[in-house]
Parts: C-alpha cells; sequence; structure tokens
C-alpha cells in the first residue's frame, strides 16, 4: 500500500511544533510495517538545503503566482525515506518563519505557497508528476495540506483515498474570498456545504468537509472539537462527520528522546535514577539557579501563548516559589510573556531561569534535568512534551484536556494507592487549580521513596509509534 504524507513541517529540516515531530516519525513507523510511504513537502530552505541526493523529477509553472516549479525527490536525512520537495523559489525562498513574515504578520501570499502543496499532492495523486509511484491514499496534514482532498475531488476519475489530520483546530487557514480566483477551484465550491467559512475561505473547513476520513491526534480531542467549547467553530461540521472522525495518539520516537542518550549531563534509566541528580545539578548550573533549593525544579519547554496557559502559570508563579520550588523555562511566544517570564526571572534569579529562545539540545537538558514539566494548557490536541517528560522520569503536571488527559495519570494523594500514576492531573484551568496542583507535586516530592516509585512508572509507560502506526494502518486498510 502507498501512501503520500503531506505536511509543511518536518523534524529537523524545518520545525514550528509538535507536527514537525510527528512527520518526521510517524511516516517511518508506517514504513517499518512495510507501507511504501513517502512525503511530500513545500520547497523551504531548511527543507532544500538539508535532503540528500534530491534530483529534479519534473518541472511544472507557472502555477499560484510562481513562474517556475520543479519538483525534486531526494531521502529524508534520518529515516532515509522517499520525499517529494516543491522548489518555487518566488513562493518557498524567504528568510524567517515559515508561516509569519517579518512584521509579524502571516504571509500575505499563504493561501497560493500552501495552496500549491494541496494542489502538488493532487497531481501526484494521480501519476501525473511522478508516472512511477501513485498513492493509494493521500494523508494531509493541519490546513497547510488541507486543500489536497478539495483538488483531489476535482478529478472524478482518481481513485486515491484522502485522509486529514488535524494537529491544532485553532489555525484554520482563513482568507478573504477573492483569493479564489488564485486557487483555481470553481465558484461552486463557494458554499456553506464547501469550502466558504463566515464569507471568507477556510482551508481547514474545505479539508473537513472533503476528506474520505478525518483524524486527530488523541481520542479526547477527537471528542471535545464536535462541542462548541473546543469546536472553533467548526463543531457543527465535526458533529456532521463524527461517523468518519476517529482519534489516534501521537507517538515518540524512543531514539530521540532517551535518557541514556551520551548527550545530556549523565545518562540514566529506570533502573538507575542516579544519572537524573546529576543532570538537575547541570541544567541549574548552566541557567545560574541554586543548587541548593529544597522543592523540586519545575520546567517548561513550550510555544510562550495563551493556548499553553502560559498566563495562568505566571500568575500562579508566587505561589510556586513559595513552596520553595524553582521554575525553568524554555520558550518563545507572545512579547508579554516572554517579558513576564524574563522579569520573574531577573526578580528571583536563584530560583526562577528564562531562556527567551529556540534550542531542541537545551529541550533535551530540561527533560532530563527538571523533576516537573508544566503542561497547563487551555487546549491541547495531544501534546508530545508530557510525552518526552515521561521518558526521562520528568513528572508532567497538566490540565486534564486533550491529548494531555489521555497520557497523564494522577498522582494527586487520594490517587496514589492506584499503582498507575504518572503524573499531576488537574480539572479547572485557573491559577488556583495550578497552584493546588504545584502543592500536590512539592508534597510528593518530600517523600523520595513514592516520588521514585512514580518516576520509574513514568519511564515505563509506551508510547512509542507501534499501537498509533498499526491503527494509522488499519485506517488506510478501511478505505
Ligand atoms: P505544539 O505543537 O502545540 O507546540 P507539542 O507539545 O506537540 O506542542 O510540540 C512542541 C514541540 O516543540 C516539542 O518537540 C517541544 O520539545 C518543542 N519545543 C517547543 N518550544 C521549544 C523551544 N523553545 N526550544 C526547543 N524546543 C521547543
Ligand atoms: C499541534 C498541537 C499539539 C500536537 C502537535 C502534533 O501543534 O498543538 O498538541 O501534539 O500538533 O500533533
Amino acid at each position: 500500500m502507498r501512501i503520500l504524507h503531506v505536511a509543511s513541517e518536518i523534524y529537523p529540516l524545518v520545525k514550528a511544533g509538535g507536527l514537525a515531530d510527528v512527520i518526521a516519525s510517524l511516516p517511518a513507523a508506517l514504513a517499518k510495517r512495510g507501507l511504501d510511504v513517502r512525503v511530500l513537502l513545500p520547497g523551504f530552505p531548511g527543507i532544500l538545503n538539508g535532503m540528500l541526493g534530491l534530483k529534479p523529477v519534473i518541472r511544472i509553472g507557472p502555477a499560484f503566482g510562481a513562474a517556475v516549479i520543479t519538483i525534486y525527490i531526494g531521502s529524508l536525512p534520518d529515516s532515509g525515506l522517499l520525499a517529494y520537495v516543491i522548489d518555487a523559489p518566488f513562493l518557498y525562498q524567504r528568510q524567517g518563519n515559515i508561516y509569519v513574515g517579518f512584521d509579524g504578520f502571516e504571509w500575505s501570499d499563504n493561501h497560493r505557497r500552501f495552496g500549491l502543496l494541496g494542489w502538488v499532492a493532487a497531481h501526484v495523486a494521480s501519476g501525473e508528476l511522478d508516472p512511477d509511484w501513485r498513492p493509494d491514499v493521500v494523508h494531509a496534514h493541519d490546513w497547510h495540506a488541507g486543500l489536497a482532498p478539495i483538488y483531489m475531488a476535482q478529478n472524478p476519475g482518481l481513485k486515491t483515498a484522502s485522509v486529514f489530520t488535524i494537529h491544532n483546530l485553532a489555525y484554520q487557514g482563513i482568507f478573504p474570498m477573492d483569493c479564489l480566483a488564485d486557487l483555481g477551484l470553481p465558484m461552486r465550491q463557494l458554499t456553506p456545504h464547501g469550502i466558504e467559512f463566515h464569507g471568507m475561505i477556510s482551508f481547514m473547513k474545505a479539508a473537513l468537509v472533503y476528506s474520505k476520513k478525518i483524524t486527530t491526534v488523541s481520542p479526547t480531542y477527537a471528542r471535545e472539537i464536535r462541542t462548541p467549547e473546543f469546536g472553533c467553530g467548526l463543531d457543527g461540521v465535526l458533529r456532521d462527520r463524527a461517523g468518519d472522525l476517529s482519534g489516534i495518539l501521537n507517538g515518540v520516537d524512543p531514539e530521540i528522546w532517551n535518557p541514556e542518550d551520551p548527550d545530556i549531563a549523565r545518562p540514566y534509566s529506570a533502573d538507575n535514577l542516579k544519572g537524573k541528580m546529576a543532570c538537575k545539578l547541570a541544567l541549574q548550573s548552566e541557567l545560574g539557579l541554586s543548587n541548593q533549593a529544597e522543592g523540586p525544579l519545575f520546567a517548561v519547554v513550550s510555544r510562550l501563548f495563551s493556548q499553553k496557559g502560559m498566563d495562568l502559570l505566571l500568575a500562579a508563579l508566587p505561589d510556586l516559589l513559595r513552596e520553595g520550588a524553582q521554575l525553568a523555562v524554555l520558550g518563545t511566544g507572545e512579547d508579554y510573556l516572554e517579558e513576564g517570564f524574563r522579569h520573574a526571572a531577573a526578580a528571583n534569579p536563584e530560583k526562577v531561569a528564562a531562556f527567551v529562545g529556540y534550542d531542541e539540545a537545551m529541550a533535551h537538558r530540561f527533560f532530563a534535568g527538571a523533576d516537573v514539566l508544566l503542561v497547563p494548557s487551555r487546549f491541547e490536541p495531544c501534546g508530545l512534551t508530557q510525552l518526552y517528560a515521561l521518558r526521562y522520569g520528568t513528572l508532567p503536571l497538566v490540565h486534564r484536556v486533550g491529548g494531555l488527559a489521555d497520557t497523564v495519570i494522577d498522582a494527586t494523594p487520594g490517587n496514589l494507592q492506584s499503582d498507575s500514576a504518572t503524573g499531576f492531573v488537574f480539572d479547572d484551568v485557573d491559577r488556583q487549580a495550578i497552584s493546588d496542583s504545584i502543592h500536590e507535586a512539592c508534597t510528593l516530592y518530600r517523600d523520595q521513596i513514592a516520588w521514585h516509585q512514580v518516576q520509574r512508572r513514568a519511564m515505563e509507560q509506551d508510547f512509542s509509534w507501534d499501537d498509533s502506526a498499526a491503527h494509522y494502518e488499519a485506517l488506510y486498510r478501511s478505505l
């Protein structure tokens, strides 16, 4: 069975968030099961520079405002899987963020930049771009690839099925109606049953209406997005398609997120946690935090946005400090949150550290060195950092929502005997609930025997891709 994954990010070449991690590891996990998997990516500089053995397949264009477009094929650096890359310099050869221009606004031609991605996917499906390889299923991810199913639907003879995965419903790819002309889609699609959304065009809605099957990245989020509270205006569409919508949890690449990795201060395992203390001391020293704190070291590795509940965490920070705990933050995002954490660090240099920036290697040192990882998200489709934390015996403290609810089991006192607790889970997303949960974590931390028990259990959890890849395979076969 041949599967084409279509997405805008892939670790380690271009990454804005967890989508990149999934696109690096899910296709590889499917290939391990014997499927013939390829990936289609836009030719951002990081992708063209990082792929191996690129060879031209076909030259097309002009299209989508680009005069010259070349489709290349080459190998991905880690998995060695084959990927098609759309080299359209006019659209993709830009410095800075792949979605947002230097003025802080989304690139004004994003509808063309990502419309082209879906359009090329449909033409790979039809065999016109590479007659040697035609996929049975096109699997598109997030709004950036969201037009693939509607372009496929323009070709009535096409047998290829489409699957669309929602990684985050809050980002929808919404554009003014007159953009339709640039996308080459017929006017008749512009109805509330098609891609029209409150007088605009929505790539996300097009995907939800036209794909054969819809998945999202956790079972709980699959239920939540059918409600007005989490549906971002599309809950009605998702309720209509409930029979075709399922939640499949993301996995972790156990080679990349591995406490036995020699790159951290001292590798360790569930059987021998001594190295974890060395990692904590090393992280404290690196960040200028005191080595003497009586409480646990809490950490954040996150985009700093209100989705992630970072404003609530800032509000709860005085309570965390009163517990004698420390906080280390690694993140970038909204100015007021970056400033807020910087300010807190300057006011409490031995207790709070804020590294405002993006740094993969440092993220590993955070997961290894911290005692608790804070993920107080307002909503969280899956969340990967809590899964990485579990691998390192760093107990996640999370809001019971989306994938966080599906992956962390609460260890607050009443639940400790359950033999299954792996972290701390709170129900209300407000300062008090976070502070109470921080208090529970600090209380358990004082009982080091119980703490180690939960740590070991956390490290034994299996969130590798094996199960989830089997679910995707079953879904493809059902098509
Ligand atoms: P989201 O995709 O919503 O940002 P996820 O938890 O799914 O959330 O994935 C976030 C990914 O980005 C993880 O791989 C995490 O380690 C990484 N990450 C987030 N912020 C940073 C940062 N400042 N430095 C390094 N890695 C980061
Ligand atoms: C999105 C979501 C996150 C999820 C990731 C990968 O960025 O916000 O929860 O883990 O996609 O699926």
